[in-house]
């Protein structure tokens, strides 16, 4: 990537975990309307995951998720493997303000944040992109990947871009794979709950949390033991 960098091209990086679905692609489009040169990375990241969280679970589908990026005309597919990334040996440990994690998915989720902070350090070290871009979906995440880049100078443009939703409103996510066709029925009204901000319409499901952080209005919900997030702008 350094060739290209002094080529004066822009690279845009897309991080994803695969399962590729049209939120990721509304990304990638993005990218590719605004950088010369686009890499999309497809990793699992082991380190996000808690002990008993869905590492062995999470989908994966190579063969379609490249065919996906081909037709994208993405310029290039970054797709280690773990011990490329996590090569065995002493890890540093990452330490995030508290203020980045007493609310939302880091209260039942120790350690998560500090994986995708690890993971994402390593990426932008890796690829060097000039811009990076994330969903707004995952808000704390990109709170805290925006901070990442900030606090330690990467010198990265962050793109944060709008939830892309199923046709009933249910955010996509390559979670959703999980879910029964009765689960499916049930998570539909997560995003009718948000849009109404009355939580109530969700009674009788698992709402793990449903809190709202600098006029932003957060969930997050276990149904058929998949875990789905999802917020609305206040
Ligand atoms: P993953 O869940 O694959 O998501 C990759 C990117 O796509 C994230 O920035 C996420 O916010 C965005 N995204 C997911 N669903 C979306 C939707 N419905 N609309 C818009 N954008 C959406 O998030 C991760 O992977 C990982 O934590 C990662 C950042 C790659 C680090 O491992």
């Amino acid at each position: 990537m350094s060739l290209t960098r002094e080529q004066g091209k822009t690279i845009g990086l897309v991080p994803t975990m695969g399962a590729l679905h049209e939120g990721h692609l509304s990304l990638i489009a993005k990218a590719k309307n605004e950088c010369d040169v686009v890499v999309v990375s497809i990793f699992v990241n082991p380190t996000q995951f808690g002990a008993g969280e869905d590492f062995d679970r999470y989908p994966r589908d190579f063969e379609k998720d490249r065919l996906l990026l081909e037709r994208s005309e993405v310029d290039y597919l970054f797709y280690p493997s773990t011990e490329e990334i996590y090569p065995v040996g002493e890890m540093i440990e990452f330490k995030l303000p508290s203020d980045l994690l007493d609310w939302g998915c880091a209260k039942s989720r120790p350690g998560h944040f500090e994986g995708v902070v690890r993971v994402c350090a390593k990426l932008f070290n890796i690829i060097t992109p000039h811009k990076v871009y994330f969903g707004q979906k995952d808000y704390q995440q990109a709170v805290i990947v925006k901070s990442l880049i900030s606090d330690l100078d990467f010198g990265i443009e962050m793109k944060i871009c709008p939830t892309v939703r199923e046709v009933d409103g249910l955010a996509m996510s390559s979670r959703n794979r999980g879910l029964s066709r009765e689960g499916r029925e049930k998570a539909k009204m997560i995003y009718k709950a948000l849009q109404a901000r009355d939580s109530s319409i969700l009674d009788g499901l698992d709402v793990e949390y449903w809190e709202e952080r600098d006029g932003v209005l957060l969930i997050a919900v276990k149904i058929d033991g998949v875990r789905l997030i999802d917020n609305i702008v206040l």
